[in-house]
């Protein structure tokens, strides 16, 4: 059935409906497909949620000491670069660390300027510096996930992320695969990207979702904060203060 013709009241597994980019493939469409999620997250705005979290973060009286924000599922590493303009701009001292399991996306994160930020190819809980995590941060990461997997993930952040963190994904809404599938095909992006953004879609979030994997992992509800942000992101924040 064609994809803008599933139910998408339930979200469905990654393993009922796998992304090409999960699957082996060459560095060069690998590359490909991130420089152009890049320009997805760019023309969607996709960056402005984080950034605005961050800045609620910096906010809570205390925080004078330098940040180290590990971005998980980074890919090519755009949020962190847009997380390294922000930190400069807003004067804050930061350490910053993409986390991916795919070997390539360091080595593209590297070729698409690294910029005194560190890249480590490991699955999420691979990563224990010593001094320990501020903030944890993913986006567009969680829809590759399956619910166990989701929970294990939140409840791993909450005992980890001194400070704070902040889970950026797609709504799971007809308006945002039909939006995509326009975008994609006009603007040309590469085939894989064409194919895994409404997947993605299918694979993502409402609110009653993050309710429950919230719960699940046994985080209260009153401590997070789940916000939608047109066009197309579902959010969920958890800052400790
Ligand atoms: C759709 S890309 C998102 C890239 C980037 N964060 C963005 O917003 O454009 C998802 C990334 O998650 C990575 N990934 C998937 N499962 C992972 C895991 N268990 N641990 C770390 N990274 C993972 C993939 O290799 C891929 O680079």
């Amino acid at each position: 059935m064609p994809l803008e013709r599933m139910n998408l009241s339930k979200r469905a597994q990654p393993s009922e409906l796998p992304e090409w980019m999960d699957k082996p493939c060459s560095y060069e469409d690998f590359r490909a497909c991130l420089v152009d999620l890049a320009k997805v997250n760019r023309i969607t705005l996709a960056h402005r949620p984080t950034l605005q979290w961050l800045d609620r973060l910096i906010a809570v009286p205390g925080r004078g000491k330098p940040l180290h924000i590990v971005d998980v599922g980074c890919g090519g590493g755009d949020m962190l670069r847009a997380i390294a303009k922000w930190s400069k701009h807003r004067g804050i001292q930061v350490s910053l660390t993409g986390v991916d399991l795919n070997p390539y996306a360091a080595r593209a994160a590297q070729e698409m300027n690294a910029g005194g930020i560190q890249w480590i190819t490991g699955d999420a809980y691979s990563y224990t510096p010593p001094e320990g995590i501020d903030v944890i941060l993913s986006s567009l990461f969680t829809h590759h996930l399956s619910d166990p997997e989701i929970e294990r993930f939140i409840a791993w952040m909450e005992d980890t992320a001194h400070c704070g963190w902040f889970i950026n994904d797609l709504h799971r809404m007809r308006i945002y695969v039909h939006i995509f599938q326009t975008l994609s095909k006009t603007a040309h992006w590469h085939r894989f990207v064409q194919h895994d953004g409404p997947v993605s879609i299918r694979r993502s979030f409402r609110t009653e979702d993050w309710r429950n994997l919230c719960k699940a992992a046994g985080v209260g509800l009153d401590a997070v904060q789940i916000r939608k942000r047109i066009p197309g992101r579902l959010c969920v924040g958890r800052l400790k203060t």
